[in-house]
């Protein structure tokens, strides 16, 4: 018997595309965007543990969460050696005012919807920073820096699938497709208010 053809990966489908204008405004800084880029990636990971501490007897997502909190950690030890070679030094955290409004949309939700939507809205940042990292690339001279921004991309390409697959499993998959559907509609609706700037939202 022929095996059935896997199914293909499912991903976070954005609602709208990033102009090249906010390419433009980071490749004008990009510095400062190194430096947002190099904080964002340490909130990842401090993301994925707090979903560990917050879950601890959801064990089929525990070990993934574990996984993709040390590889954003990773992320961010390589991006922290990049900008400190560059003799810059990190800022501290200010709001992330992209991050808040999503935060926003999970008001209100009972406890089983919120631990659907700390699945669903990880995975849509995941999706959009995959997204703008793939126009850096893409746009950055060859050259160890662009390796290193294509290996980040391909990771991050990863993730938003994996924050998929995790809703799934304790979820329907039709309860899935339409909650991400409301929050992806959402989600293009606050990016697209967002005044653009040299940092990754
Ligand atoms: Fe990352
Ligand atoms: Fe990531």
């Amino acid at each position: 018997m022929v095996p059935a053809p896997a199914k293909p990966a499912r991903v976070f489908d954005l609602r709208s595309s990033t102009p090249e204008r906010w390419l433009q405004i980071v490749l004008a800084d990009f510095d400062a965007f190194m430096l947002d880029h190099t904080l964002c990636e340490r909130k990842a990971s401090a993301m994925g543990m707090s979903l560990v501490a917050k879950y601890p007897d959801r064990a089929l997502i525990l070990d993934d969460l574990i996984a993709f909190a040390r590889e954003e950690l990773e992320h961010f030890h390589i991006m922290y050696r990049l900008v400190a070679e560059r003799q810059l030094v990190l800022p501290s955290d200010e709001k992330d005012v992209y991050v808040g409004e999503l935060r926003k949309l999970m008001q209100g939700r009972d406890t089983e919807g919120l631990f659907l939507d700390r699945l669903l809205v990880p995975g849509i940042v995941e999706a959009r920073g995959c997204e703008r990292l793939r126009m850096v690339t893409d746009a950055l001279p060859e050259g160890d820096l662009k390796q290193t921004y294509l290996e980040v991309t391909r990771a991050e390409a990863r993730h938003h699938a994996l924050f998929l697959r995790l809703a799934k499993r304790y979820f329907s998959e039709t309860r899935v497709e339409a909650r991400a559907a409301e929050l992806l509609d959402s989600e293009a609706r606050i990016v697209d208010q967002l005044p653009l700037r040299p940092a990754v939202h």
